[in-house]
């Protein structure tokens, strides 16, 4: 349903008594529920088919929100938040008390977000409360960059879909951690050099079940075999029944190419990553031949994630 101020008020009211609702952020699309409601947490991971010792991210509109999630903000935390909040950065906190172990697996930290999204911040304030929320995709899929994704992924099972058009980052949250050390969990939207300007090197974390989930080795996966592979070193007989996922020069021979920044802009090339790779999957090639991106910048978590979708089978 498209995001007006009629359909964003009907979505909060759902969520204030125990729904689950689709919304645009502008890295991916949540699924959403309110954060102190356990019960509707828990539908979240039914629908998702997520494993419950997999935490969600809470996104919050502002400091009030965040003092009811977080139990303590050091300082190198509120440096974060001053220079990427609102926006694609997740921190990983203390918990308050009263979040639900649900939403944490259990542990004894809070991974919280404030999004920028126009029709997320209208969300939280209509709701009047925390939203937590996985991206809106069956779990160890690819993530959901517009409503229609989340439609053909999940589809009647989430109580209604706000559809704000296609997210203008289009790649997840970075997720940092800063106890006992700043942490990488997660490259993400938000350039990690950047966060590095800031507090510090982080340290990179080899992401576990329980630290990072979106780091469990196969996520982000699309049904057709994908590969990365320099194209100049694939024959154009190997080309022809495959797609070419490509990140700013077009090549011959393929079944079909998606070239996501033609000048070669990373962050042109973040916003077209998951469509793109979206519609090569609905095509039914026999294989997705994935150029890697420069390892700097967003291009590092592109490779993150084209690394995990490689590993399936
Ligand atoms: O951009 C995003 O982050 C999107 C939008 C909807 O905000 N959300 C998203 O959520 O990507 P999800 O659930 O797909 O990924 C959340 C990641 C998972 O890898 C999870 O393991 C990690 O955050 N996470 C959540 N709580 C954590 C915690 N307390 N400690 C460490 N990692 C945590
Ligand atoms: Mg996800």
């Amino acid at each position: 349903m498209r995001a007006t101020g009629a359909s964003i008020a009907r979505a909060a009211a759902l969520l204030r008594s125990g729904g689950v609702v689709a919304f645009p952020t502008e890295t991916v699309y949540g699924l959403g529920a309110l954060a102190f409601d356990a019960a509707a947490v828990a539908r979240v991971f039914e629908i998702k088919g997520r494993p419950e010792f997999d935490p969600l991210i809470v996104h919050v509109l502002d400091d009030a929100m965040l003092a009811g999630i977080a139990s303590e903000i050091d300082p190198r935390a509120r440096l974060l938040i001053d220079r990427f909040w609102p926006g694609g950065l997740t921190l990983v906190l203390p918990k308050h008390a009263a979040v639900p172990g649900l939403v944490t697996a259990g542990l004894p930290s809070v991974a919280v977000r404030c999004p920028a999204h126009p029709v997320a911040r209208a969300l939280l304030a209509a709701a009047g409360a925390p939203i937590a929320a996985p991206s809106a995709n069956p779990f160890g899929a690819l993530s959901p960059t517009r409503a229609e994704h989340v439609e053909a992924g999940l589809g009647r099972s989430v109580d209604l879909i706000l559809d704000g058009g296609r997210s203008t980052l289009g790649l997840e949250s970075t997720i940092v951690a800063l106890d006992p050390h700043p942490q990488l969990l997660r490259p993400g939207a938000v350039p990690v050099e950047a966060i590095e300007a800031e507090i510090g090197a982080l340290s990179r974390v080899a992401e576990g079940p329980v630290r990072a989930p979106g780091g469990l080795p196969v996520h982000y996966a699309p049904r057709t075999p994908l590969r990365i592979v320099d194209p100049e070193g694939v024959g154009l007989e190997e080309r022809g029944r495959a797609g070419a996922l490509l990140f700013h020069r077009n090549r011959e021979g393929y079944a079909a190419t998606r070239v996501l920044s033609a000048s070669g802009d990373l962050r042109e090339a973040a916003a077209a990553f998951f469509d793109a790779l979206h519609s090569l999957d609905a095509l039914g090639l026999e294989r997705i031949d994935a150029e890697p991106p420069p390892p700097h910048g967003l291009g590092l978590a592109m490779i993150d994630r084209l690394t995990r979708a490689a590993a399936r089978r």
